[in-house]
């Protein structure tokens, strides 16, 4: 599977409908998108904990409501191509994404924040009948473990920065679905454990054709890529 980062993070502000729409129109299998919850508990499509690099406003986002969000333009600081462009609501995307396409939702949750992010999330996939062709991943994996104890059937989805030695014993509490690696870690080795442990393995960022081609003789199932275009070729 081709996934594009960000939406088609390559082509157009990370995270924006704008590429989400072009992710749509590369005919890529899948999109990974970070979501967060505001001061006012919406769910937001954005991956920095600010709002500084992507808008032309200033703060974190959870000392932003979804009113303050929505009054910046998250599309200029990439091109002026985009001016205009806003940052969405999870529910926003779930509207626009056609059905068959698999999400890989990201939450962006700090470890001491118990605000209830996984909740919110699970609750806008029921309602639009998502919850089947979705894979909610985490690098918070307390997060991980209130989704599981919400729903002992959604998919979950691994991410870990560095390789862990034991990373199989550690995760079998999740139930996981799929192991997300930084591409760099993914080794013949590692996807055959996986594959021995019932998981697939959904790799990121990928830009880079000839490593994209190493990783899929390797067999991993899905590919995390801002330039989804270039990798489906
Ligand atoms: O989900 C894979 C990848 O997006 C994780 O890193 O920083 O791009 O969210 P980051
Ligand atoms: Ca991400």
């Amino acid at each position: 599977m081709i996934i594009g980062h960000r939406g088609a993070s390559g082509y157009a502000p990370e995270n924006t409908m704008a590429a989400i729409k072009k992710a749509i129109n590369m005919s890529c299998n899948g999109l990974e998108l970070d979501v967060q919850l505001t001061k006012d508990q919406k769910v937001i499509v954005h991956h920095d904990w600010n709002v500084d690099r992507t808008t032309n406003g200033k703060g974190e986002i959870k000392d932003l409501t979804l009113d303050d969000i929505r009054k910046l333009d998250a599309g200029k600081w990439y091109s002026d191509e985009f001016i205009g462009e806003k940052v969405p609501t999870l529910e926003e995307v779930l509207l626009e994404v056609p059905e068959n396409l698999f999400l890989n939702i990201e939450i962006k949750s700090k470890a001491d924040d118990n605000r209830g992010i996984e909740k919110e999330v699970i609750e806008l996939l029921n309602k639009y009948n998502r919850l089947e062709n979705t894979v909610l991943s985490s690098f918070n994996h307390l997060c991980l473990e209130r989704i599981r104890k919400i729903n002992p059937e959604i998919k979950i989805g691994i991410l870990f920065e560095a390789y862990l030695l034991d990373l199989f014993d550690y995760i079998k509490k999740f139930k996981a679905y799929s192991i997300h690696p930084c591409n760099y870690y993914v080794s013949k080795e590692l996807i055959d454990k996986a594959k021995d442990n019932n998981m697939k393995v959904f790799c990121w960022t990928v830009n880079d054709k000839s490593r994209a081609i190493e990783l899929s003789e390797m067999g991993v199932d899905g590919i995390i890529t801002n330039y989804p275009d270039l990798l489906k070729k």
